[in-house]
This record gives structure tokens, C-alpha cells and sequence, in this order.
């Protein structure tokens, strides 16, 4: 079955078709039309100026995708969306278009979870992966840890308490005076500073839970910059950015642990934008190769927001049973 899928939830237009079937998985195309530049501006993602981006952007996007794909319309079997979560005024972008195209054409219509269709990308990496597992999904909007039984048998088993780990990395990369987002160019700050130079809380929370906290330690981070600049004193900002990393870093590695020797999994998924980070890539590959444990981790282009996830995601919904219709709507909120 050919599915196109469509991805509008933040500062992505995306749109992508992918095969999918019970014996493979292959992306065919998958266009992603960043906004980030227009954002950078703002040190943020301005949630109007997203939304007008994407209605200029979306009818070209699904064109190219088809094109790329050597398909038309006629051959798609699924129109998967992403309806939740994300910025309103951007998913209802995506959603209407999605329901408009698949009523025009008569193509079945499945609106999909963002944070579901993240951890589906390990499926399009992977075309040998089946659940069970257990999956970190770490980006600018959520961090969180599953237990996936079936790929829409979703179960939260630890989440953060408040920020996400990608917005706690843009924050505190803006003040280091890196462009929005900061993720990419943290990971490289990091490399050259010492991981113990600044003292810093962990984000995980202590006891026998699985969740995280990423407000203090964004404090703490905060006051190490006002200190020295109230001192007068040049900040360590590579320091900073190796003690941060290594904070998190430390922080994940330290609930995946826990969560696997909890469940008994024997793999591990880790998807969203942060996934992209190569520190806690390299340190989540140690643990799961001493606790003998699969580690599947997405290529970088399918940890940030893409549609082939989405398109992946919309196909083992529809497996399940799961059908919109034009009433379909979108939520800020999972
Ligand atoms: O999944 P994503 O593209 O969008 C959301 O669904 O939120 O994630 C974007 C987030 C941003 O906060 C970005 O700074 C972060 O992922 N990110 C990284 C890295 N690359 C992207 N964070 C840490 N290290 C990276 N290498
Ligand atoms: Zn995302």
C-alpha cells in the first residue's frame, strides 16, 4: 500500500509517500520544507507565522512528494496527517489539507499522534523491527518513555514533569548565543568542553518513577550565566554546554536503565529531534550493548519532523481499523 503522508505540526511542512505492507517498508520520497530561518529571527518558533508558512508551502510540498515518488494521486491507498499534539493553528494546516485531498480523491484518511508517528521512524529504519519495545521519544515538544506492545498500543511509563529536553537545549543555547534551534550546534559546543566544568542537577527524578524534571537544572544553568556575568567573568560556555549534555545525558541513560531492567525489553527504540544528539547516542549504544539489548536508533533525517513517520504511523492505524472522516480535527494537546 502506497501511503502519503502529511506533517504539519510545528516548523516543518512535510510531506512524503512511503510503502508500506506486512512483508517491507520503503520511503519512496520524503520532502521536508524547514522553517527554521524564518523563526531564527524570533529566537523561537512564531506559532502565526508558522501557520501562514505552511499554507504557502503545503500544496508544493505534496506535489514534489509525489513527484519524487514516480506517482500520482490515483495510486495512493492511505492519507495519514498528524492531528496531535503540536501548535494548533499549524496542525489544522496539515489536517485540512489531508481531509480535503483524501475526500477529493476518495483515499481512506487516518489523522496520526506526532509523538507515535516519532518512534514509527525506527520501523522505516529498520524494516525488520517489531514491537514489543521500549521507546524514548525525546524532541523540542516531548520526552517521554514507552512501553510499545504493538505499534498503536501505546503505554506512557515515565515522562518529564515539565519542560522537554529540546526546548531545555534551545533555551539555554540561545543564551549561549547559539541560532535557533540550538540542538545541532550544542551537540558540537559540547565536544569542546570539559563535561565536569560546571556542577549542574539532574533532570531525573529521584526514586523509584521514571519521570524527569528539566526546570532546575534550566535554572541552575541560568544562574551559572548571571553569576559570571555579575562577576564580571567570561562564562566557560563550552563547559557549560559538555556539564549540560552530560547532565541529560547522564539523566536518560539513567531511566532507560531502570525502565528496561523494570519491563524486560530486549530493544530499545529512541526517536524525536534530541535523538539526533551524538552524545546520548553514544552513551545509549554502551548500555544497551552491556545490558544486551537491540538499539534502534533513527538515521538524523528521521529524527527530526518528517512525514514519512507519519505516513508509516497513519499505516499501522489503518491496519488496526482506525478511520477518519471529514470531521477529523486536530489537537494542541495528546
Ligand atoms: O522532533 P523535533 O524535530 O520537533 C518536535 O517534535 O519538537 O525536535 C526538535 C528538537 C529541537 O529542540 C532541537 O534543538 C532538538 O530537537 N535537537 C537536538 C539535536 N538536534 C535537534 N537536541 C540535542 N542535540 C542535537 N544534536
Ligand atoms: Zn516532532
Amino acid at each position: 500500500m502506497l501511503v502519503l503522508g502529511i506533517e504539519t505540526s510545528c516548523d516543518e511542512t512535510s510531506a512524503a509517500v512511503v510503502q508500506m505492507d506486512d512483508h517491507g517498508r520503503k520511503i519512496l520520497s520524503n520532502i521536508v520544507a524547514s522553517q527554521v530561518e524564518t523563526h531564527r529571527l524570533y529566537g523561537g518558533v512564531v506559532p502565526e507565522i508558522a501557520s501562514r508558512a505552511h499554507v504557502e508551502a503545503i500544496s508544493s510540498i505534496t506535489a514534489q512528494a509525489l513527484e519524487a515518488s514516480g506517482h500520482s494521486l490515483k495510486d495512493i491507498g492511505l492519507v495519514g496527517v498528524t492531528a496531535l499534539p503540536g501548535l494548533i493553528g499549524a496542525l489544522l494546516v496539515g489536517v485540512n489539507f489531508a481531509k480535503s485531498l483524501a475526500y477529493a480523491n476518495d483515499i481512506p484518511l487516518v489523522g496520526v499522534n506526532h509523538i507515535r508517528a516519532h518512534a514509527a521512524a525506527a520501523y522505516l529504519a529498520y524494516p525488520e523491527l517489531e514491537p514489543p519495545a521500549l521507546a524514548l521519544v525525546v524532541s523540542g515538544g516531548h520526552s517521554a518513555i514507552y512501553e510499545i506492545k504493538t505499534p498503536v498500543d501505546f503505554q506512557e511509563i515515565g515522562s518529564t514533569r515539565d519542560d522537554a529536553a529540546g526546548e531545555a537545549f534551545d533555551k539555554i543555547g540561545r543564551l549561549l548565543g547559539l541560532p535557533y534551534p540550538a540542538g545541532a550546534a550544542f551537540d558540537r559546543l559540547a565536544y569542546e568542553g570539559d563535561p565536569e566544568a560546571v556542577p549542574l542537577p539532574s533532570p531525573a527524578i529521584h526514586g523509584q518513577n521514571l519521570d524527569f524534571s528539566f526546570s532546575g537544572l534550566k535554572t541552575a544553568a541560568i544562574s551559572y550565566l548571571h553569576t559570571c556575568q555579575q562577576r564580571g567573568v567570561p562564562p566557560d560556555r563550552a563547559g557549560l554546554a559538555a556539564s549540560f549534555t552530560k547532565t541529560v545525558t547522564e539523566a536518560f541513560t539513567q531511566k532507560i536503565e531502570a525502565a528496561l531492567r523494570l519491563t524486560g525489553h530486549k530493544k530499545m527504540i529512541v526517536a524525536g529531534g534530541v535523538a539526533a544528539n551524538s552524545h546520548l547516542r553514544q552513551r545509549l549504544e554502551t548500555l544497551c550493548r552491556a545490558m544486551q539489548v537491540a538499539l534502534y536508533i533513527p538515521p538524523l533525517s528521521l529524527c527530526g519532523d518528517n512525514a514519512a513517520m507519519v505516513a508509516a504511523q497513519a499505516y499501522y492505524e489503518y491496519r488496526a481499523g482506525r478511520r477518519d472522516d471529514t470531521d477529523l480535527n486536530a489537537s494542541a494537546t495528546a
